[in-house]
Parts: structure tokens; sequence; C-alpha cells
């Protein structure tokens, strides 16, 4: 017999904190938004303030559960979801900060990591962390903040500090310093955590140079975090789910048994494909990444992350100029048959999964003179395809099943013409939920399974509703031949061999 009562899932995401009250049914009631500033204090530097972040994330709470006209006693639970891998460090008597958040695009330990990379390590890092070494994940980060904040790590060393990525940052706060946790997920992203075992890894924290001393304990992704203190919405609260947000997209996708996948359509895209309880290790470059754990039981995804989807539009816009709104992009697109045979690899930071090679640079290829802005904004467009193409192969690769339909989530998936192409070109029903907040709906899930709001992963499964479903249409020879002028075209930027 499930309890009733309402969620509140916060979503801090790379550029805004949110907040989404839900009902007992997962049915999204109000929401509450703000956008941070973002500081780039060096060639590749990404860096948050954390006051900016847990200053927002108290205000949209508040300004969730107003809007929304329930009362706060009806509040059964909090699910926290957050950008990954971003690496805060701070004093565990205070709670301050000893250094600005380093946000997971940062590059700062890129050098770094081709060192590690050089003298060996790679194989044990994969091995124990589905992971390849690389400046995207924490433990590089916090080696960094403790080698260049005066006296961080002989104080590191005695405790006196504390690592988090944002769930824990909150999570310490929120319950008044009471709690210093995370979620197996936000833990697999670290590069210090041995997904098979569970547990922080000593060979692994004595390459990154980490002490044991300010990790957080890892709980699983429905557990107890404590409780909110009373000043956060008048009364404590308990946190009762956290995942970091791609896991939590999945989890909200109900992407719940093996062969399931979902791709999340934001500045970057992740998709991830659900392997059940045993970890799949990659042959195509994919990462290995727990999914959801619940009661001590992980379930593991393979990942794979572009690092440049809607950014590419938002380049049309404020690079190119040809475009003065992103929505613009859907009418232009369709204002022509096709992309008049231009491909456009929009590898601005490189690129990402599956061929890894952050000295690709962008480009466009294949202009006529007839090429008009039309077709590079199709070709943008396409792109997000394509790349996701080259995701779902990997996967399909790795799994050695049929991905039976993707799931789709995220800014970009409101677009129809999108979601056809997508469908077309993968040759896999492409499939739009009702609810495409998954990220918060998927924390909040959590949340409501710990506290018995949900029965058990019936309830996510129901709470999951379709909103369409695209079916592939387009001709083999058709898909066929598009797809291989892309895969020329990334050949012909990429820099680093396979
Ligand atoms: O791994 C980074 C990812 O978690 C960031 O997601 O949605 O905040 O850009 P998002």
């Amino acid at each position: 017999m499930s309890r009733t009562g309402h969620i509140l899932a916060i979503d801090q995401g790379t550029t805004s904190s949110r907040a989404i009250l839900f009902d007992g049914r997962g049915t999204p009631l109000a929401e509450a938004r703000r956008e941070f500033p973002q500081h780039y204090p060096g060639d590749g530097w990404v860096e948050h303030d954390p006051a900016d972040i847990l200053r927002d994330v108290r205000l949209v709470a508040r300004e969730a559960v107003e809007k929304s006209g329930v009362p706060v006693s009806s509040i059964a639970a909090i699910g926290i979801t957050n950008q990954r891998e971003t690496t805060v460090v701070w004093d565990r008597a205070t709670g301050e900060p000893i250094h600005r958040a380093i946000v997971w695009q940062d590059r700062r330990t890129a050098a770094l990591c081709q060192d590690l990379i050089a003298s060996g390590n790679s194989e044990t890092v994969r091995a124990k962390t589905g992971l390849l070494i690389d400046a995207y994940f924490s433990a590089t980060k916090i080696a960094w903040i403790l080698d260049h904040v005066p006296g961080a790590r002989a104080r590191a060393e005695r405790g006196e500090l504390c690592f988090g990525t944002i769930d824990s940052f909150l999570i310490f706060h929120l319950t008044g310093k009471a709690v210093h946790a995370t979620d197996a997920t936000n833990a697999s992203r670290s590069m210090l955590f041995d997904i098979h075992a569970q547990d922080w890894d000593e060979e692994l924290l004595a390459l990154f140079r980490v002490p044991r001393a300010m990790l957080p304990r890892v709980l699983d992704s429905s557990d107890d975090f404590g409780a909110t203190e009373g000043e956060l919405l008048g009364r404590p609260i308990p946190i009762a789910g956290v995942a970091g947000d791609q896991q939590a997209a999945a989890f909200g996708q109900a992407c719940l048994t093996p062969g399931m996948a979902k791709s999340t359509y934001g500045t970057g895209c992740f998709a991830l494909i659900n392997t059940g309880t045993t970890p799949v290790v990659s042959k195509n470059r994919l990462l290995t990444t727990v999914a959801y754990r619940l009661d001590g039981v992980a379930s593991y995804a393979q990942e794979g992350s572009i690092f440049v989807a809607g950014a590419a539009i938002k380049w049309l816009r404020d690079g190119l100029g040809i475009i003065t709104h992103a929505s613009q992009t859907d009418d232009l697109a369709t204002r022509v048959p096709d992309s008049h045979g231009v491909y456009f690899v929009p590898a601005f930071v490189g690129l990402g999964a599956p061929h890894w090679d952050s000295a690709a640079r962008a480009a466009i290829f294949g202009m006529t003179l007839d090429v008009g802005p039309a077709h590079i904004a199709r070709a943008a467009l396409e792109a997000v395809a394509y790349q996701t193409r080259d995701l779902t192969d990997a996967m399909a690769g790795d799994w050695g099943g049929t991905i039976n339909a993707l799931r789709v989530d995220g800014g970009m998936a409101a677009n129809d013409w999108l979601c056809q192409f997508l469908a077309d070109l993968l040759d896999m029903p492409v499939e739009r939920p009702e609810v495409i907040e998954t990220t918060a709906l998927g924390a909040a899930c959590l949340a409501a399974l710990r506290v018995g709001v949900f029965d058990g992963l019936e309830s996510v499964s129901a709470a999951w509703r379709s909103q369409r479903r695209f079916e592939p249409r387009m001709e083999a020879a058709k898909r066929d031949r598009l797809y291989a002028g892309w895969r020329n075209a990334v050949a012909r930027v990429r820099q680093a061999g396979d």
C-alpha cells in the first residue's frame, strides 16, 4: 500500500538550477528556474561559484512549492539530481568552499591526464571505474585544488576538508552540515570509485593523490540522505533520492531493463543504455557507469557523451548570426527538402564518444554556391541525429542485442522534425514522453520509492507515459547514403587515429 504525498525534485544543472513539484503519480505541478553565472578564468577553464548554486537552489525550491499551492505538510520527500563530475572542496567545519567549483567541462587537467595515460594507467582505471582517463571526471580536478590552494592537501589529509560533487555539496548544506554523502551514480563519475566493489578504491586514491578522509559516504540512489533544515521549507523534509542528471533522466525514462536506452538533448547529448546488473566493458569507447543502485544492488549502463548538440544551434545564432532565436532553426531547416549535400561536424571542442578526439575541430563540408543559411541550419540539426547514430551503433555493437526504441528528452526533443529524422537515421522507433522533464522526474521517482509514495519499479514505469512515437520510414539505401556521407565528414576532421 503506497502512501500519498508530493515529491520535490531539485535539478541542479550546468547553466541553471530548477525545482519541480510532482504529485504522487509523477505529474509535474509547478516549476521554478534560475540561471547562474559561468566563470571562465583561463583557456579551457570553467568554474561555478558554489554560493550561487546554493542560493538559487533554496530560492527555486521555495518558489516551486509556493507556485504549486501544495501545503509543505504534504511534501513527502526531496529528490536531488545534478550536473555530474563538477568538483567542490569545502571546509568541513564551516561549510565554506576553499575554491570555486571546477566544472565538468573544464580542461585544465588535460596535460596531467595525458601523463597518466602515457605512464600506462589506462587499463587499471578502465577496469575499475569503467571510465577513460580524461579531465572530464572529478579525480584530477580534486588533486588540482589540493595542489593549488595553500595548505589544502595537509588539511584534507587531517579530514578537515570535504570533497563532493554538487549533490553532495547540496546535501551537506541543506541538512545543516549533518550529512556528507553522495550516491553510487555520482561516485561512479569520480574516477576514484570501483564500480564492481562499489567502494572508493585505494589504488586509485593513491594514483590521483586524493586523501580518503575527504570523501563522502556512498549511498544507494534511493536512500536516507538526512532531512533538510526547517529553514528551507518551514519543516524538515527527507532527502530520499539522489542521482547524477543523466542517470536520473534514464530512470525517469523508465529505462529499467537491459537494452532500454535514452538520449537527452541539451547543450550536449548523453545517451545511456541499461545493461542490467553486470557491467559491460565497451569495445567501442563508451563509458561503463552505474545507472542506479537500489537496495545495495547496482544496475549498470553504457554511456555515450557528445559535447555539442544544442550548442551548435547557439553557434548559428551567436557565432554565425544566421538566426536571432534558437527556435527559428526548425523553420529554417524545414524550408529546404534536404541539406543539399552539406555536412556540419560540430567538433568545436573536439569529438566525444565514440571518437574521443580532443584535437578535432568543427567544419562544414560540401558547400556549393547555391547553399544558404537554411541548408546550414538543416545540417546542424542533422548532425545531432548523425552523432546519435554513432552512439547507438557503438551501443548495439557492445550490447550485442537489439535496441528496441530510443526514448528522447531535453529541449531539442520537442522538435518533431528532428525526432522523425532520428527515427529514420537510426532505423528504430523514437519515443517522446509526456513529461519531457525526465531528469527531475527520475530524481522524484527515486525519492518516491524510498518513502513509499511509489511501491516499486512498476510505479516508475507507470509514471512514464508516451506522448508520441516516431516510426522509421526512410528507405535503407537513402539512410545508408546519408550516413556514409557523415562518416566521411567525421574522418576529415579527425586528428587522432583510432
Ligand atoms: O556529465 C555532465 C552532465 O551531467 C551535465 O549535464 O544537463 O547539466 O549539461 P547538464
